[in-house]
């Protein structure tokens, strides 16, 4: 298994319940075992998917598989304030107050079953946050076992240098792929780069899936596919792996064959011309 610290696909854990596929305690234990035996053992949540409902079946569905915590990495988030039943709160906002942060990660910890949170990550920046108390925080999690490594997500060049100024960041995670790769051109990546911060990208696939077939990016990757005798999500996921930083893809999929597909993207190299190939019939045009 790969330690926390080494690019590998991710298991995006949002649509596993109430946002999405509804699976049961049975078929979420059965996921998780197929994931687990196809290599994926890094899982990514948040307080908030399936309205604060899907971090607890995720750890019911661990607890009756009897899985070993060392087999598996935890990925979670805080900070979002959804109204519903969940959350007595009129309007959604962000909040990063010092004990909100300690008893939301307790919160996790209890609902996913899972001793300590590999990585904790702070889900979107707020123009109310004190870095310094939330750094605190962080620091009193990370003393007492609670998390392993903090990092941020949707942040941009910009908020990263702010934080950066009171605390190492060990991940960004960012919408990130052809479909959407403004995280290339407004510096955010460059920072990164700079401050060795891994790139999680989410949605690594992008919207190509939900493209009509006459689509000229559709059509380009399914050319550069061709060549290699891969489908189009290999593709995407090869054209991510290139950017020179550590990047741990985080895929929304529960079909394990399309998982498998994903996965054949770290058995070759598609060369520059081609990823320049592909980033022109992304963005409609070449590069200046
Ligand atoms: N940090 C953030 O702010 C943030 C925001 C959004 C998401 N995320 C993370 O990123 C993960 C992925 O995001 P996402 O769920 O929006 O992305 P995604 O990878 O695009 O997956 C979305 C859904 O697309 C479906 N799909 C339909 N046709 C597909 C095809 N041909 N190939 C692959 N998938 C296909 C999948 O269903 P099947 O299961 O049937 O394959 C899956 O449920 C989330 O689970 C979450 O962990 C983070």
């Amino acid at each position: 298994m790969k330690k926390t610290d080494e690019p590998q696909l991710v298991s995006g854990c949002m649509r596993w319940g109430k946002w999405g596929k509804q699976l049961s305690k049975e078929q979420m234990a059965s996921l998780i075992n197929d994931l687990i035996e196809n290599g994926i053992h890094f899982f990514d949540h948040a307080d908030i998917y399936g309205e604060y409902t899907t971090e607890a079946e995720f750890g019911n569905a661990v607890k009756y598989l009897g899985m070993a915590r060392q087999n598996y990495h935890i990925c979670t988030k805080l900070g979002l304030q959804i109204p519903g039943e969940k959350r007595r709160t009129n309007i959604k906002h962000y909040q990063y107050d010092h004990d909100h942060i300690i008893n939301s990660v307790n919160s996790s910890i209890s609902k996913l079953d899972c001793e300590h949170i590999d990585a904790l990550l702070l889900h979107r920046p707020s123009p109310l946050m004190n870095e310094m108390k939330v750094v605190q925080a962080i620091n009193e999690l990370k003393k007492a076992g609670r998390i392993r490594l903090f990092g941020v997500s949707n942040w941009n060049a910009f908020q990263l240098e702010t934080m950066l100024s009171y605390t190492d960041i060990a991940f960004n995670q960012i919408e990130l792929s052809l479909t959407n790769s403004n995280a290339l051109e407004n510096g955010t990546i460059d920072k990164m780069k700079e401050f060795g911060i891994k790139l999680m990208a989410w949605k690594p696939l992008g919207d190509l899936y939900q493209r009509n077939k006459d689509d000229k990016l559709v059509k380009a990757v399914d050319l550069i596919a061709y060549k290699y005798q891969v489908s189009s999500s290999t593709i995407m996921i090869n054209w991510l792996l290139q950017l020179p930083l550590p990047v741990y893809p985080v895929f929304g999929s529960t079909n394990i064959e399309r998982i498998k597909e994903m996965q054949k993207a770290y058995t070759f190299n598609i060369n520059r011309e081609e990823w320049f190939y592909l980033w022109e019939m992304a963005r409609g045009k070449e590069v200046d």
